[in-house]
């Protein structure tokens, strides 16, 4: 059987990491999200998250030499497909997974890019609302409230704000995207293999979007 890949993209709370775990839980794929992988080495306090944390708390990228093993390590799980959630996020990255595909994935396996497009002002109503869980869960206060306010419903434990969910680090973030991200979209279009998706709408009736693409080009 061919194994596949799905890239996640989008700017920073356009949902992606709320649909690629949607994706996640409709098929046996590993999810790899850098975001997730480097908030969860900072809690941990090892040697990695003491070095990244000052990145992340100020929405700059980690340097791609960090980001790339950690991406290398994940991707030797055994696994029929992969999702990729926050990477790759510039063309170094792009060209280092590609060079990564090319030793490791066989001709029938298939790579596809998904894109979640969603406009600023949406995504800073998101990101202003949104609530996290150390165990990786997100809420949205509004659109995706947990049961009891400030609990997670995965683990009961207690929901915080993001550092990066900061109105001037949203800025900076959201800048950083529209500076790197044509050039991977342009690739992947080039390629055929962009699977553009509307982001503005419910939660579910993406991912019921997202599902019937993914059937159409007979990858779940
Ligand atoms: P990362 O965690 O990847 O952050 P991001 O890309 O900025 O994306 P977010 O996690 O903020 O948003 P999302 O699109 O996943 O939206 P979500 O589903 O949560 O990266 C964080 C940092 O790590 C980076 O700034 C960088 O420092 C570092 N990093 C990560 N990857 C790196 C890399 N490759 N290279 C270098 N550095 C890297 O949804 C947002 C909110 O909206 C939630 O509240 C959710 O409930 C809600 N929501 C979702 N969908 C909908 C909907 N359809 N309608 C209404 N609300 C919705």
């Amino acid at each position: 059987m061919s194994k596949k890949i799905i890239i996640f993209f989008g700017p920073p709370g356009s949902g992606k990491g709320t649909q690629a775990e949607m994706l996640a839980k409709k098929t046996d794929w590993k999810k790899i999200s850098t975001g997730d992988l480097f908030r969860a080495e900072i809690a941990n306090g090892t040697k990695l998250g003491k070095s990244v944390g000052k990145y992340l708390q100020a929405g700059k990228l980690v340097p791609d030499k960090l980001t790339l093993s950690l991406v290398e390590e994940s991707l030797k799980q055994k696994t029929s497909g992969f999702i990729f959630d926050g990477f790759p996020r510039n063309k170094r990255q792009l060209n280092d997974l590609l060079a990564v595909f090319r030793k490791r994935l066989k001709k029938n396996d298939l790579a596809y890019a998904l894109e979640v497009a969603v406009g600023d002002k949406e995504v800073k109503q998101r990101l202003s609302q949104r609530r996290s869980c150390a165990c990786g869960a997100v809420y949205h206060l509004i659109y995706n409230p947990p049961i009891n306010e400030g609990v997670c419903d995965i683990c009961g434990g207690k929901l915080f704000t993001r550092n990066d969910d900061k109105p001037k680090v949203i800025a900076h973030r959201l800048k950083l995207y529209y500076n790197e991200s044509k050039s991977i979209l342009d690739y992947w279009q080039k390629q055929g293999r962009l699977i553009k998706i509307a982001g503005e709408q419910p939660i579910k009736k993406i991912h019921e979007e997202i599902m019937e693409k993914l059937k159409k080009l007979k990858l779940v």
